[in-house]
């Protein structure tokens, strides 16, 4: 898949650190630990599922390779929604086999979408794999990989998620966040939607939301450990608690009590049989220590007005909204199955505009969807330029085995037009994205301080919270993690310019000691 992104780009990578000042496995003693490498591709569900593993590792004893050193356990934690990822595993997998041929004791893990969709395929292509695992049991690494040493290579994918496991659901503990002060929060995996490209339905199973009072449960954890930051994750947020049943609800002893804190409208008479995404947003910003709450992504078929309101009226939530549009054509709406036209998805954009003031919004473009004619795409750039986004995500339709489209090969667009009209897109693209920045200049800004920045190590770089980067200068140096305002003074296509005005909030979280300076 060809994309090209404008905006925030996964805070978490895999560098190698450990808690400095937690209990554990160290290098003086006993045997040498043995060590781990997680290679993450795709979305943000992968990152965060990444976390998950390596905190799993972690926690059996394991350490983070250093830079340069080769793992004991290396896992590809893979995508399938991206073109050409069967090739780019197997290429690896090749390469791992001669890595593992020279390291005896060394283990292979394959797991994430394209684990979950090829199963029988790695375990015929790639048979030194110790263990395949699927996206429905990512919490059984360790145990699978234990039970590989004992038997043999394995190979354990569960079609869908257990209702009512709730171990199911990656938790945010005891995962190893790679940025202390900022979390992924899933709050529902699955989705029940059925759009004509999309893979996610077959890999990630049926939608299932993560109980209320388990996720109000989970932030304040993450609260207490110094996180002042989550992003909520799901397929659909918006759908968030469709599933949850009051039996589910009524099962769960501390759930009660959160939703009486969920705000307004609750217990107003209206006793709604389930919690609303919009009663998680102001339940999950008022838990004391948490200052920003970002969601990703919602549906625009499923954006309702209350979710706006909460957006609104919890101070913690930020103004930007991620609002996939895939296209602007009706026509390639319709058969993209997305569930709303074009027209639909502006007045959604007005609506949010008008709720929330200073909103920033970028989204999701798809372009040379089969059948996308000259005409679909020009008002697909049409909607485009109305929309002024902040931001966009363009991607050049890539056919994906099992689903609906894939199978209309009749109707593929030519790769070279896809390529042209991706151009013209993201020119229209960058002067909304250019005008968007350069509003900003003069403003007042609220930033989380990231670090150095990666162009010039002299300045701190900081994000608003419409998620867009500030380069500033600073007469010292600042914790990542805390909050200053900064006068914003210039900008670029995707960053601005500042000066601190003053730190507002200094960060609290436990200082990571990098393994190298053990
Ligand atoms: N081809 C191109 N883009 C895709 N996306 C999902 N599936 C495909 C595909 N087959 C894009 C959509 C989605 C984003 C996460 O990835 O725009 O919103
Ligand atoms: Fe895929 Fe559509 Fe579900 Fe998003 S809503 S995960 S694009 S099927």
């Amino acid at each position: 898949m060809c994309r090209a992104y404008y905006g925030r780009h996964g805070p978490f990578g895999c560098a190698p650190a450990i808690f400095g000042d937690e209990s554990g496995p160290s290098f003086y003693d006993g045997p040498v630990a043995r060590t781990y490498e997680i290679r993450t591709h795709g979305c943000q569900m992968n990152e965060h599922d990444s976390e998950r593993i390596a905190g799993l590792l972690e926690a059996d004893g394991l350490l983070p390779a250093g830079p340069g050193t080769p793992a004991d356990v290396v896992v590809l934690n893979t995508c399938c929604i991206r073109e050409n990822a069967d090739n780019k595993l197997y290429g690896t997998l090749g390469h791992l086999k001669s890595v593992k041929a020279a390291q005896p004791g060394m283990e292979i893990v394959v797991a994430g979408c394209l684990a979950q969709k090829d199963r029988d395929g790695v375990r015929e292509r790639a048979p030194y794999v110790d263990v395949v695992l699927g996206t429905h049991n990512v919490g059984r690494v360790a145990e699978l990989l234990s039970e590989s040493r004992r038997s043999g290579p394995l190979t354990e994918v569960l079609d869908a998620a257990v209702i009512d496991d709730h171990a199911l659901f990656p938790t945010a503990l005891p995962a190893v966040r790679d940025v202390a002060y900022l979390a992924w929060v899933t709050i529902q995996i699955g989705c029940d939607n059925s759009c004509a490209f999309c893979i996610v339905p077959s890999v990630r199973g049926e939608e299932m939301s993560k109980p209320f009072g388990e996720l109000v449960a989970e932030v304040e954890a993450l609260a207490a450990d110094g996180v002042t930051e989550v992003t909520l994750l799901g397929q659909n947020v918006n759908s968030y608690g469709r599933d949850l049943t009051l039996a589910m609800r009524a099962d769960d002893a501390g759930h009660h009590d959160h939703v009486a804190v969920a705000g307004p409208g609750w217990n107003s008479g209206e006793r709604r049989a389930r919690p609303l995404f919009a009663d998680l947003l102001r339940a999950v910003g008022a838990v004391d220590g948490i200052r920003r709450v970002r969601f990703t992504s919602p549906h625009p078929k499923d954006l309702r007005p209350d979710t706006i309101l909460a957006m609104a009226d919890t101070p913690e939530v930020c103004e930007h909204l991620h609002l996939p549009l895939q296209s602007g054509s009706d026509s390639v709406l319709s058969a993209m199955r997305r569930g709303y036209t074009a027209d639909r998805y502006l007045e959604r954009l007005r609506d949010a505009r008008a709720g929330v003031a200073d909103l920033a919004v970028t989204t999701d473009i798809i372009i040379g969807f089969p059948g996308e004619t000259e005409a679909d795409f020009e008002a697909t750039l049409a909607l485009a330029a109305e929309a002024e986004y902040d931001g966009a995500y363009t991607f050049i339709y890539s056919p994906r085995t099992g689903t609906e489209a894939a199978a209309w090969s009749d109707k593929f667009v030519d790769h070279a037009v896809a390529v042209a009209r991706m151009d013209r897109l993201r020119a229209v693209i960058e002067r909304s994205m250019t005008r968007r920045y350069a509003d900003r200049v003069g403003r007042i800004e609220e930033v989380q301080i990231e670090g150095p920045s990666k162009k010039d190590p002299s300045r701190l770089t900081g994000r608003t919270r419409q998620n867009k980067l500030v380069h500033f200068a600073s007469r010292g140096p600042i914790r990542s993690g805390s909050y200053a305002t900064i006068e914003v003074t210039g900008s670029g296509l995707s960053h601005m310019l500042g000066e601190l005005v003053e730190v507002t909030h200094q960060a609290t979280h436990r200082t990571r000691i990098p393994v190298s300076a053990i």
